[in-house]
């Protein structure tokens, strides 16, 4: 049986399908950027058991690309990614051109402090937070959902997020899902397209180091240390190390040692052309 999923453009068109479709029960945002993968995918799973009605937003949003960054060539995928929710039942696809989501004129950001300056993502990224953090307080707004699902992939997002809904009192909760992964342990991310075979073969060492030094915290080794052997094993794999770190995994602020509060780990480096991030639990 083919599926049709209904796909709005303008403002107009959306406020109209989300007429109907809050008639039909609770409403849940998942919100991307496109060329979807099975990590996505789940995030829309997720969505779909938790409410009765599904949104999925694909906007590639230039606000949170720096200068230099891959914005022309962030992989586009618009009519299999919709062919892919249809399969799954999703009830509206929210694809605004940058025209409707940035009118002439466009004048306000929204700029988070907190966790968007934990000296993580935004060290390297200066822009990147205040991007996402406008752009989603927009389709918040636009699509005025009851739950949004993020992915823990982007961990410091997710957190940005999470307190963004809460200090503009907007009246919806965000979830978080964790990161899927390729079987040898690389997260899923629409960027992996960029690996060449080579860069491919070296990218698990990300979770691998990740993961070898979380069961070093966990049975007492002391944070600095373990994290710096952490990075001289990345640095080995072929990867240019942006960070490495043992945050704090609510404020995201550094932490001495496990009795300071749950423990978050931050990896982002570079392999070749492709910039990749991971985090994991200790
Ligand atoms: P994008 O990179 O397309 O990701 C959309 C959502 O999918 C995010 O919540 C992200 O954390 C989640 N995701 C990505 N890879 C995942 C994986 N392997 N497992 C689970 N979830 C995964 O993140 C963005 O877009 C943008 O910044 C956005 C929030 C849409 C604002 O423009």
């Amino acid at each position: 049986m083919t599926h049709k999923v209904q796909v709005a453009r303008s403002i107009i068109a959306l406020d109209r399908a989300l007429t109907r479709i809050r008639r039909g029960g609770k409403v849940a945002l998942v919100p991307t950027m496109g060329a979807l993968h099975k990590g996505h995918l789940a995030l829309v799973r997720h969505a779909r058991r938790r409410a009765e009605k599904v949104i999925v937003s694909i906007f590639v949003n230039p606000a949170q690309f720096g200068p230099q960054e891959d914005l022309d060539s962030y992989p586009r995928t618009f009519a299999r990614d919709v062919a892919s929710l249809a399969k799954l039942d999703v009830d509206l696809v929210w694809a605004p051109g940058a025209d409707v989501m940035y009118p002439p004129g466009f004048a306000t950001r929204i700029v988070p402090e907190g966790a968007a300056l934990a000296g993580l993502e935004d060290r390297f990224r200066p822009h990147f937070f205040a991007g996402v953090a406008t752009v989603v307080a927009k389709l918040f707004i636009q699509c005025r959902p009851d739950f949004a699902i993020f992915g823990e992939k982007d961990y410091q997002q997710l957190q940005v997020v999470t307190r963004l809904a809460r200090d503009l009192d907007l009246p919806l909760k965000v979830v978080g899902m964790p990161t899927i992964r390729e079987p040898d342990g690389l997260a899923l991310s629409s960027r992996n397209v960029y690996l060449t075979p080579q860069e491919r073969q070296a990218a698990p060492a990300l979770f691998r180091v990740l993961t070898g030094c979380a069961e070093k915290i966990s049975s007492g080794g002391a944070i600095l240390d373990v994290v710096a052997e952490g990075g001289r094993e990345i640095a080995q794999a072929g990867f240019a190390l942006d960070y490495l770190e043992a945050r704090h995994a609510e404020t995201l602020m550094p932490i001495a040692s496990p009795q300071d509060g749950p423990i978050r780990l931050l990896v982002a480096a570079r392999i070749g052309k492709t910039r990749l991030i991971d985090n994991i639990a200790v």
